[in-house]
């Protein structure tokens, strides 16, 4: 397959967004700017007990404003969950949402908005531009550095009746404003560090070969993945450095602005499929199945891949492209394994008799279609089976 052309047309859509210490303590000078009457706090009980949700709530009393706070999220927030905070949002007479929290709340916060102002159930709205009506203010404050729900258009929602992750990306769900605060990461214990790290590394990854990729959305994709080759260990060893934090903070973000505009691919078409089954961690499902579908797409785009090889220190010089892949996919495995991320698609629950309707979900998936090679059910097939 070609390479993109480097004019291609194409938008770029970010919200506004602010990043730095303390961002979270504006979340009332912005809720009052958007008009807020009463603020519907979408959160779960661990960034609760973290204290970041209190320092929003601190923020809102700050500028006089009611609230009603909205816990009852899982991680892979569930469509109940969507209905019952909609029906909550209602009771509540709320007119704008702030979001505190990793990818589940603040993906359950955008499931409420579409819900509330377009009246039918939020399974309806997967795929690409289905949302009619805008959502109220939505104003995110990020206490993860993975996700980047908080400028990005996508939110996943669990179908749990079908097993299954539902991807609904449209420009309506753009948060109105991010609230980026680095010290929010410093709770996050060393697991979801790790998993939400490898996942803000497989963004910036699937957004540099998208198909839909830009010379602009590039730039970001490659900080992203330069920021987390060199800082995700270092941050697993010393959890309480800020800088080391800050940085994961920073790819977290630059990896959004990236993704959210090129889209994803099969990592995270295939890794839904396994999310929606399993239940299990979205950025361990993505980080199990990367090597091996870069084993699939790199000769589609192996220029790209050699750029992300050498973002990660591979020296390339000399290498024939064979050999380059082999290194990017050891790499990547052995960067997986020292963040803990250990097990097998078997450990996590997977029979093989499992494939076929893994593999079927997964090329259904929207994310599929900016992945630089098509495969078909079979491929898929075959890259669950090795990842077993
Ligand atoms: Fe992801």
């Amino acid at each position: 397959m070609m390479e993109q052309d480097e004019f291609a047309l194409r938008k770029f859509v970010a919200p506004e967004f602010v990043f730095g210490f303390d961002a979270r303590k504006l979340a009332g000078r912005y809720a009052k700017n958007f008009g807020a009457r009463k603020v519907l706090v979408v959160t779960d009980p661990g960034v609760m007990a973290a204290g970041w949700t209190d320092d929003v709530l601190t923020a809102l009393r700050g500028e006089g404003l009611e609230y009603a706070i909205f816990s009852s999220v899982t991680s892979n927030p569930k469509a109940n969950e969507v209905k019952e905070g909609t029906a909550f949002y209602q009771r509540e007479n709320c007119n704008v949402i702030v979001a505190v929290g990793g990818g589940s709340p603040m993906d359950c916060a955008k499931g409420i908005g579409i819900v509330s102002t377009n009246k039918r159930d939020i399974l309806e709205f997967e795929g690409v531009d289905k949302v009619e009506i805008p959502i109220p203010p939505l104003i995110c404050v990020p206490t993860t550095a993975g996700s980047s729900a908080d400028v990005s258009q996508f939110a996943i929602i669990t179908d749990s009746q079908r097993m299954t992750k539902v991807a609904i990306i449209s420009k309506m769900i753009v948060p109105d404003v991010a609230l980026i605060d680095p010290l929010t990461t410093m709770s996050m214990p060393s697991e979801l560090t790790a998993c939400t790290g490898m996942d803000a590394f497989c963004h910036g990854i699937e957004a540099f070969v998208s198909t839909a990729h830009s010379p602009i959305t590039d730039l970001h994709a490659m900080q992203a993945i330069t920021l987390i080759s060199s800082n995700l260990l270092p941050t697993l060893d010393a959890p309480d450095n800020i800088n080391f934090r800050g940085r994961m903070m920073l790819a977290s973000l630059d990896a959004g602005l990236a993704f959210s505009n090129t889209s994803l691919g099969m990592v995270h078409a295939m890794a839904h499929s396994l999310g929606g089954m399993l239940d299990s961690p979205h950025g361990e499902c993505n980080a199990l199945l990367l090597p091996h579908i870069i084993d699939f797409n790199f000769a589609a785009v192996p220029g790209r891949y050699k750029l992300i090889a050498e973002a990660m220190g591979l020296a390339t010089m000399g290498m024939a492209p064979d050999e380059i892949r082999a290194a990017l996919h050891s790499k990547i495995k052995r960067l997986r394994e020292a963040a803990g991320i250990t097990h097998t698609l078997t450990q996590l629950g997977v029979d093989k008799s499992n494939i076929p309707e893994l593999a079927e979900k997964a090329m259904n998936d929207p994310c599929i279609f900016t992945n630089p090679r098509q495969p078909s059910q079979e491929d898929i097939e075959a890259i669950y089976e090795k990842a077993l």
